[in-house]
């Protein structure tokens, strides 16, 4: 049986590097594409995943998802080397926090919405080539807007305001390509991590772990296997998390 391929954006660090690990380790069915910004960040995160005992395959690719021409550039390689995607995991994002609101904002859009738009439509063809076809944007549970306004829930103030409004977007993103592609075998799912390690908050001790609160991104990685193999096909089209699922 030929693996499945899933390619992850932002594979290098984080939710990426760890889906990448959990995925890796989980079976030799999966051949796993590492896209980051540079084809040293993916070779270099490679290399660092070998580390460790691993089923399934991994190839680097440069894809920067503010860049147009790497992205077609990207979705080319893989349509030359493979043929068909399996599993699109539009994981990369950050958080700005640049000091200029209207361009943490557009910072914020770029990579967090924009990104996951053109990488979609660049890979999608390669997509509905597959027999089951997964699309996963991570999103946050900070995006919903239900939360937002219970003012019980921890979700109800941020100061991320400019993040949460470009994972709101995303999750439009998924909902709207759910309804479009309907008809056809490909299933979206808008993802929320968890608060987790990461260098979303910045570099520091207390940015990556948010002051010892932060969880084991590979938890994340296994929120997300278990949706590739389809254990939560029952909440497909829905913003899930580990437990659950969230409201909009
Ligand atoms: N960690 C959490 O608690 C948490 C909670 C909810 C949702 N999330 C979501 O999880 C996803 C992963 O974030 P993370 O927490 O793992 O943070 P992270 O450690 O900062 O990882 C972000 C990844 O995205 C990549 N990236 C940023 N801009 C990019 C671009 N233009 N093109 C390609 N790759 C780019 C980064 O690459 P570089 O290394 O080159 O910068 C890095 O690999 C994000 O969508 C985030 O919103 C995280």
């Amino acid at each position: 049986m030929s693996p499945r391929i899933v390619l992850i954006t932002g594979a290098n660090s984080g939710v990426g590097f760890a889906t990448a690990k959990v995925i890796a380790q989980a079976s030799e069915n999966f051949h796993t594409i590492i896209a980051c910004r540079s084809l040293e960040k993916a070779t270099s995160a490679i290399s660092d995943l070998k580390k460790e005992e691993t089923k399934g395959q991994l190839s680097p690719i440069k894809l920067d998802v503010t860049d147009e021409q790497s992205i077609t550039e990207a979705a080319t390689q893989v349509h030359q080397q493979f043929g068909r995607l399996d599993i699109l995991i539009n994981n990369a994002g950050i958080a700005s926090q640049h000091p200029d609101l209207k361009t943490q904002l557009q910072q914020c859009l770029d990579t967090n919405v924009v990104g996951p738009v053109l990488v979609s439509a660049a890979f999608r063809d390669l997509l509905l080539q597959s027999p089951n076809p997964y699309s996963i944007y991570i999103s946050s549970g900070l995006s919903s807007m239900t939360k937002t306004l219970d003012p019980a829930s921890g979700e109800h103030f941020s100061l991320w305001k400019t993040y949460k409004i470009s994972k709101t977007a995303v999750n439009m993103v998924a909902v709207q390509e759910a309804a479009e592609f309907r008809s056809t075998p490909l299933k979206v799912f808008a993802v929320c991590p968890g608060l987790v390690r990461s260098y979303l908050r910045g570099s520091s001790e207390e940015d990556i772990t948010f002051g010892g609160k932060a969880g084991d991104p590979m938890v994340s990685g296994e929120t997300i296997l278990s949706v590739i193999e389809g254990k939560r096909d029952g909440d497909v089209g829905k913003l899930i998390h580990k437990d659950g699922v969230y409201p909009w």
